[in-house]
Order: C-alpha cells, then sequence, then structure tokens
C-alpha cells in the first residue's frame, strides 16, 4: 500500500479547473486497509467505478476541466471488507504521450491539433464507464474509440471495438442488464453525424444503423426500453461559420423544436418515428419506460428562461451550458406512438438536481426511484455539490440530504442489497470531498425509504484525495461472478 499524506494545503493554480480538489493525482494505489466511521454493510456486495479527468501530463495550456485523462476509481465491497484502486484509462493518445514524454494535445480551449485529423482532440475516454459481458467499458463525452478495461484490476484490456464493428461511441451509451446487450450511439461533425447500434453479450456486433440529421448535432444521453431506444436532437449545434473557421461554438436554436428518434431496438432508420418537443438542452436521461401506447422518458434538462418577449431565451441557455452552471429541471415526456403526438410535463422545478443514477435492474422498465446530487442554484458561484436526493416518480416526493456548504459530491452507484425485496432495497455508494477533514471518503447511504436523511451509515476515508469526477457505475457481485 503507497500513499501519499494528505497535503494540509490543498493545490492552487491560476486555473481553478485544477485548484483543490480537482487537481490531479500522480499515482495509482490500492488501498485496502482504511478507517470506517460506522459500519459497512455484509449484504453490500460489489464493485462501484468512477470515472474522471487526471492530466497525465501537467497541463502548460489554458486547461479545460473535461481536458483530463480518464482515471477509473473502483471501490470494491465483499461481506463488509472494502478495497479501492485508481488507474489510468491507458487511451492510444496518452500512450503515445508517455513514450515522448511530454503533452502532445492541448485542450479544448486551445482547439485541435491540424496535424492528426484521426484525432483532432485526445480521445481521454474519462467520462462514463460501463459493465458490458465482463469488462468495464470506458467512453468520452464526444464519441471516441471506447476502451476495456478488467474490473478486477482496472488494467486497459485495449479498445472495445468489437470485432472491429465500432469505431468510436459517445459516453452513455448503455448497457441492458436484462438481455446483457450494449445499445450505443455516437455522434460527430461529419455525416453520418449520428449512429446507433446493439452489441450482443458475445461481444458481437448485433445491429448499427445511421441515424439521419439535417447536420451535426450535440446529443449528450440516449433512452432503452424494453422494445424501443430514443435518440436525441436538441435545437443545439455548433455553429456553421465557426466550424468552417477551426472553432468550436455552440448556438442554441429557440425557434426549433427539440426532435426524439424512437426507434425499435433492431429497428431500420425508415421505422425511426419522429417526436417533436418544446426546444431544450438535455445532458442526462433518469429512465425511460413503455406504458401501453406510450414510450415514457424522465430527464435532467436545463431550466428554460423567457426572454422580455416571452420567448425562450436562447442567449441565456448557451450562458449556462458553456460557463457548466447548474439550472435544470425534473421533467418527462411522454411520446404516443398511436398518435405521434409528444405530451410533457415539469415533475419538479423545486430542486436543482443532476447526475441522475436509479437501481440498474428498473433500466427500461417503469421506476419509481431515482437517485440525484443536488444542487443551490446560484450563478458562477465556484460549483457546489453538497448532497444527493432520493426523489419518487410515484408521488413527486423527494427526501433530501445535504452534508453542508463545501462539501462535494459527486454521482452516486445504487447497490441492491443482497436478496433486496425492492426496486429501493439496497445502498448509494457515493465518493465524498470532505472540506473539514479536508480528504476524500466513500459514504454508504441507506437507500430504502426515508432512511437517506439519516446521513451516511458507513464512511470509508481515503488515505488521499481522489479527485472530482463524471460518471459511475456498480456492478453486483454477482454480476461479476457470472463473468469471472
Ligand atoms: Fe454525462
Amino acid at each position: 500500500m503507497t500513499a501519499t499524506p494528505l497535503a494540509d494545503e490543498l493545490p492552487v493554480h491560476d486555473i481553478p479547473a485544477l485548484d483543490g480538489n480537482n487537481a490531479p493525482v500522480r499515482q495509482e494505489d490500492v488501498f485496502t486497509q482504511m478507517e470506517v466511521i460506522g459500519q459497512v454493510p455484509a449484504d453490500l456486495n460489489g464493485l462501484y467505478v468512477r470515472n474522471g479527468p487526471n492530466a497525465y501530463f501537467p497541463p502548460d495550456w489554458r486547461y479545460h476541466a473535461y481536458d483530463g485523462d480518464g482515471m477509473v476509481h473502483a471501490v470494491h465491497f465483499r461481506q463488509g471488507q472494502v478495497e479501492y484502486r485508481n488507474r489510468w484509462v491507458q487511451t492510444t493518445g496518452l500512450s503515445e504521450e508517455q513514450s515522448a514524454g511530454r503533452a502532445l494535445w492541448k485542450g479544448l480551449k486551445e482547439g485541435w491539433r491540424a496535424d492528426r485529423p484521426d484525432e483532432p482532440l485526445k480521445n481521454t475516454s474519462n467520462t462514463d464507464v460501463k459493465y458490458h459481458a465482463g469488462r468495464l467499458i470506458t467512453m468520452w463525452y464526444r464519441s471516441g474509440m471506447p476502451y476495456a478495461l478488467d474490473p478486477q484490476t482496472l488494467e486497459t484490456l485495449g479498445t472495445a471495438d468489437f470485432d472491429g464493428a465500432v469505431d468510436r461511441l459517445s459516453a452513455h451509451s448503455r448497457p441492458d442488464p436484462h438481455t446483457g446487450e450494449l445499445l450505443y450511439f455516437d455522434y460527430g461533425l461529419k455525416p453520418p453525424y449520428m449512429r446507433y447500434g446493439v452489441v450482443g453479450p458475445d461481444r458481437k456486433i448485433r445491429h448499427q444503423i445511421e441515424v439521419p440529421l439535417p447536420g451535426p448535432r450535440l446529443p449528450h444521453d440516449m433512452a432503452v426500453t424494453e422494445h424501443y431506444t430514443i435518440l436525441h436532437d436538441f435545437p443545439l449545434w455548433p455553429d456553421a461559420d465557426a466550424l468552417a473557421a477551426g472553432r468550436y461554438k455552440v448556438r442554441f436554436h429557440a425557434d426549433q423544436p427539440t426532435r426524439f428518434a424512437v426507434v425499435p431496438r433492431y429497428g431500420q432508420a425508415s421505422e425511426i418515428r419522429w417526436f417533436t418537443a418544446k426546444p431544450t438542452y438535455l445532458l442526462h436521461v433518469v429512465n425511460a419506460w413503455e406504458e401501453g401506447d406510450e414510450v415514457v422518458m424522465v430527464g435532467t434538462p436545463y431550466r428554460m428562461h423567457l426572454d422580455a418577449e416571452g420567448r425562450p431565451d436562447a442567449r441565456r441557455l448557451e450562458q449556462t451550458i458553456h460557463q457548466r452552471q447548474r439550472d435544470f429541471l425534473l421533467y418527462e415526456w411522454r411520446f404516443d406512438l398511436r398518435t405521434g403526438q409528444t405530451r410533457e410535463r415539469v415533475i419538479d422545478d423545486v430542486l436543482n438536481t443532476e447526475f441522475p443514477v436509479i437501481n440498474s435492474l428498473y433500466q427500461g422498465r417503469k421506476n419509481r426511484y431515482s437517485y440525484h446530487v443536488l444542487f443551490p442554484y446560484g450563478g458562477r458561484e465556484e460549483p457546489r455539490f453538497p448532497g444527493l436526493v432520493k426523489y419518487d416518480l410515484q408521488t413527486g416526493g423527494y427526501i433530501a440530504y445535504s452534508a453542508g456548504p463545501r462539501y462535494f459530491y459527486n454521482e452516486p452507484g445504487f447497490a441492491p442489497r443482497d436478496g433486496a425485496r425492492g426496486e429501493d432495497d439496497g445502498y448509494l455508494v457515493v465518493p465524498v470531498w470532505n472540506p473539514d477533514e479536508r480528504r476524500s471518503e466513500i459514504q454508504v447511504f441507506d437507500a430504502g425509504e426515508a432512511r437517506m436523511a439519516a446521513g451516511p451509515i458507513a464512511r470509508i476515508l481515503l488515505p488521499r484525495r481522489m479527485p472530482h469526477g463524471f460518471h459511475a457505475t456498480f456492478v453486483d457481485q454477482q454480476t461479476l461472478d457470472r463473468w469471472k
């Protein structure tokens, strides 16, 4: 076990994206003996994994918070025992840089490498991580080659190209726990602007189509039900003039509708049903399911403000997205397959939440509960992620837990209890930056009924910082064992 003593002084840079607990860690560790406050439940068994940016070489450019090389952090729970480990995703870009002994790409704020049309920005694979057919799959939000990692050691096994069928794939491609398939989408600046496909549990491609779009788009997520997939076309796309000049600037077109493509899981492009909805932009889907003739999707879109004339304020939304401010709703769309009409409604506009997760066994099936990271409303202040929310989608009720102003919660994973007897019979596992103790902790909450309000039942104290990151997943032990 190696550990760097916790620095009393957190790193301070001129660049906020590298400050404090955003700063990368320099080492790959395995920790097995960690102090625990409270009790780690013996019926919590499986692997929590979270991806995030962690620059390998100290950046000498105007660093953007999304630039860092992907690093996965995993916490394995076994009968009350806990093991933590972290490892970089060994991308081909990172390998090139390690061979050169320096960073070869600069980040989002510095533009693209003209000499590398194959990889103008480094595919850091730093955004998302999911489990498919015995391997962890890391993904990048801008669509890139996915990578396969050993869930036990976190070693990068190579690219996950599924026998050459996949050359790029977006973050938030979704495994279906009911069929063992991986449903994926990708998007890009050149045609085909979007593709959708299905990989089987045998890691072989089963289906792939091009999704016809009028131009490049910026989808971030997709949704799946038992029989349908929902792909996203928001009226937010890169400005063509800026693109022609080699710059990337997104514009929101408030006079255009949102469009959702509802396609049977193995449907052809000709079978896509396009549904229109109010102009909006959505990062993350909570879940989707079928209900009679309707396909229902729940997500956390940006709150749309109106301008002086009562129209959607496009500039304000662009600014909110560009400055990564947090201003979200909980929202439902219902697509009527019989009539082709969309019905939509706000479920909750009181709390401001994002990073939704559910019990993954309910993906594509009607679920009642979702768990989100809670944010205060606010303008340009430093990001604050002080707690968690459990929503009851059936009643509109919720339980919110906030640890205090400077606490920073990451995306949790829902861990079903061994022998779980209901959707919320389990735990939330979540990395937390504790500003009072100046350390990273893995907190475990009892997700059942109203028990989340009592706070964490276990706090596992990490011997060194775990930087803030993006998306996570939880894989139960039975699923891990099935693939051993
Ligand atoms: Fe995301």
